[in-house]
């Protein structure tokens, strides 16, 4: 959305294709913009302009140029556009199923839409018994023909709808999980966007002339002061951080909960503990982001639960008067632009200056450029609050969102690993005096350390990471440890008691049915940590504790650098809670040492890339099937491994646990199958080197791959195995962080060799939103 700056069509529809790019890892089917009204002076008609249909961004952006040609390209001072990539939920790739919905031919509302509306079916067939036609299988068209009912409802009995007030009244009857953005022709200049369980950031880029709209609070906002953290940039400032951390970092930490990479580096350097964080949250003021027009109407809209089936009208009224601006915020003087995005990468190139919003947030763009952020309120709720959200600096360098000198993300991210867990391991893990500090963890450590029973739960990836580390928690804390599939946790509504400690494992911090086993976790009031990369994404936000990766952005679908940094996560909390256990410290020191030595055994692993690329092209490319065979600590990374192989080079990859080759997967053995083999020391060396001799005695030596320890090669090689891959040798619990790199890339090669779309395999997204 733009305000009172001189923009083109172009500049406009290139700002647009341009996030879709940084956000095309988030689902890569189809995708769609929708320019500004053109309006026809002889008729005063408004149309928009929609390109939209399968295929990637490069695609659409091929057509948009095309239509442009075509279109007059003068700058004007406003603007209102959206755009969309899908990852098809509802629906196969197709033009009709592409996003902007329509509410129909006319495009009266257009919406993007992420997430899922689980009722849309009966929404559906509700406005069908009315008349409404839908040209599309999506869940998303019912919310704009909602909208356009809705409208026409209220049109027929008030002289002026408002257009938040027309997204509350709709979001009253979806249920499910979406972020919403959505344009009208009836609201010319205007833009709602509301979110509920998917996510949702506004970016603010003000240009000449305009002031900065930021407000010290001494105290917390009055409406929702609780969650809303809106004193918490300044905190992290006041602690003596240059790097403010990006958003809602410091939202959990105000809270008490996790901790940034900022602070936790701050603290190294300075030696100090950080003040307790809830003299940090009342001591300073926080900058906030709250915009208000200068005369806007204050509505006194009686929202009766809107059931479709009764007549609208008589479920609402309007009473409209004029309130007084807040005191302490400044005029708008210059121009504005707004960027509503999924995540940040789509914006951080126009803008630092972001809000996260939360849920039920409805954001209301108005005409002459103000902003307004309102709660929805339930159907019992009379009135309509505005809301104060935190305005936070992000902390992300574009580089860090570009692929740089690398072909793509996956590779950047496999060889970004040394210094990923460099930043996980910042200003936490302290190998002159042993100790390990997680500043997210400290306020709960005795609830953590009391509890009966540790449960990890994720998906993917996340999951595996989990697994990887199971055995060395059980030992350090020497609690019952269970690892989860988020699906599998829920679909068993899996037993919890108060005295249980859930931790839940992702990456993007917004997986679905991790979110909805966080929700199930905090109903049984079992104390939730979060292991979570992305800052102030939902689960960071609900659990109780946790601590952030660090790791960086990561762009790729197939996780590389997020599993190396989970497992050392992991692995710090399993050292924090096994702090004060005498018997552990022997077992305690030689991790410590083994981490602070993981970035250079990571690095020595990295100098195998020109063999292995070599390996991919030449024994593997192929394949058909590829088994992965492991035990002890090196059965999570056989499944990791295969995960890798099969979700970007399309190979059928299957993990296996070394002890159960007899009973069942050795009938898999032939002549052509390739083997790789994880035979790194550690106490279960002898049985997989048990396990080595009965592969190679049923299938063909010269397509096995052993991973071992430096110094092994020749072993191994002199019981006729084709290639071996010698490994430093680390901690027997850290060993699974070295011996995924090769894997890693071997996957990477093998989906270049196969030219496939590496960062984008088919049918995968990177945060999978829906359950
Ligand atoms: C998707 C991604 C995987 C990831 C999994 C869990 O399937 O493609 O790479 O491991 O989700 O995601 P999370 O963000 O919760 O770690």
């Amino acid at each position: 959305v733009v305000y009172g700056v001189e923009r083109s069509r172009d500049d406009i529809a290139a700002v647009l294709v341009n996030g879709l790019r940084r956000l095309e890892y988030r689902g890569y089917d189809s995708a769609g913009i929708a320019l500004d009204d053109i309006v026809n002076p002889s008729t005063g008609e408004r149309k928009p302009l929609v390109i939209k249909g399968p295929g990637s961004v490069g695609c659409l952006a091929e057509q948009v140029a095309t239509a442009l040609r075509s279109s007059p390209n003068f700058k004007v001072r406003q603007h209102v556009g959206l755009a969309h990539t899908r990852w098809a939920t509802h629906g196969a790739p197709s033009v009709e199923n592409s996003h902007p919905q329509a509410s129909g031919p006319e495009n009266e509302f257009l919406v993007v839409h992420n997430g899922i509306i689980t009722n849309y079916a009966a929404l559906k067939q509700v406005l069908g018994k009315r008349g409404y036609q839908f040209v599309s299988e999506t869940d998303t068209e019912v919310v704009a023909v909602l909208l356009k009912h809705l409208y026409l409802e209220m049109k027929a009995v008030c002289d002026t709808v408002s257009f938040p007030r027309l997204v509350m009244l709709m979001m009253h009857e979806l249920e499910g999980a979406y972020a919403l953005a959505i344009r009208s022709q009836f609201f010319p200049g205007e833009l709602v966007a509301c979110k509920r369980g998917s996510p949702l950031v506004l970016g603010i880029a003000y240009h000449d002339g305009e002031q900065v709209h930021l407000v010290q609070h001494s105290e917390p906002a009055k409406t929702d002061a609780s969650r809303s953290p809106a004193s918490t940039p300044g905190a992290v400032e006041s602690e003596g951080t240059t790097r403010a951390a990006m958003s809602a970092a410091e939202t959990a930490t105000a809270n008490g909960r996790f901790e940034s990479s900022a602070v936790a580096a701050a603290r190294q350097r300075d030696g100090l503990e950080p003040a307790s964080s809830g003299s940090v949250a009342k001591s300073t003021g926080g900058r906030c982001f709250r915009r208000r027009t200068p005369r806007r109407h204050s509505i006194d809209f009686k929202v009766a639960q809107v059931n479709l089936d009764c007549e609208l009208p008589h479920g609402f009224s309007f009473n409209t008067s004029t309130s007084a601006p807040d005191s302490g915020m400044g005029e708008r003087a210059g121009g504005v632009e707004l960027f509503f995005a999924s995540d940040v990468s789509a914006l951080v190139e126009h803008t630092r200056e972001v809000v996260v919003l939360e849920d039920n947030d409805v954001v209301h763009a108005s005409a002459d450029g103000s902003v307004d952020i309102f709660s929805f309120l339930d159907a019992e709720s009379q009135s309509l609050l505005t809301q104060t959200r935190a305005l936070c600096t992000l902390d992300i360098e574009l580089e860090q969102i570009e692929r740089g000198r690398f072909e793509h993300f996956m590779l950047k991210e496999i060889f970004e690993q040394p210094e990923s867990i460099r930043g996980t391991m910042r200003g936490r893990v302290q190998p002159a005096t042993g100790t390990v500090l997680l500043g997210g963890l400290r306020e709960r450590l005795d609830d953590l350390v009391r509890s009966n029973r540790l449960i990890f739960v994720g998906c993917g990836t996340s999951y595996h990471a989990a697994l990887a580390c199971r055995q060395l928690v059980e030992q350090l804390t020497e609690l019952p440890v269970s690892v989860e599939l988020s699906s599998d946790f829920l679909d068993r509504a899996c037993p919890l008691f108060r005295s249980d400690v859930c931790v839940f494992v992702s990456q993007s911090g917004e997986t679905a049915d991790t979110l909805e086993a966080l929700r199930y976790a905090k109903r049984r009031h079992a104390l939730t940590v979060g292991v979570v990369n992305v800052v102030g994404s939902a689960i960071a936000r609900i659990t109780d504790c946790g601590v952030h990766l660090n790791a960086g952005c990561e762009i790729g679908v197939a996780s590389t650098k997020s599993y190396t940094s989970q497992i050392v996560a992991i692995i710090m909390i399993a050292l924090l809670l096994s702090a004060d256990r005498l018997s552990k410290q022997t077992r305690r020191r030689e991790i410590i040492d083994g981490l602070a030595a993981l970035p250079t055994a990571i690095e020595r692993v990295l100098m195998l890339n020109d063999k292995l690329r070599m390996l991919a092209v030449g024994v593997l490319r192929d394949a058909v099937s590829i088994l992965v065979c492991g035990r002890g600590y090196q059965y999570a990374t056989c499944l990791e491994a295969a995960l890798k192989i099969k979700e970007v080079s399309y190979i059928h990859t299957e993990g296996i646990h070394a002890g159960e080759l007899k009973h069942g997967p050795l009938a898999l053995i032939d002549q052509e199958m390739p083997m790789i083999v994880f035979a790194t020391r550690d106490n279960g060396y002898e049985a997989i080197c048990n396990a080595v001799h009965q592969l190679l005695a049923r299938g063909n030596p010269q397509r096995m791959i052993v991973v071992c320890s430096e110094g092994d090669g020749h072993f191994f090689q002199g019981l006729g195995v084709g290639t071996t891959l010698e490994v430093p040798h680390t901690a027997d619990c850290l060993q699974g962080v070295v011996n995924i790199v090769p894997m890693q890339l071997i996957a990477y090669h093998l989906a270049v060799a196969r030219g496939l779309n590496v960062d984008q395999p088919r049918n995968l997204a990177k945060s999978v939103t829906v359950q």
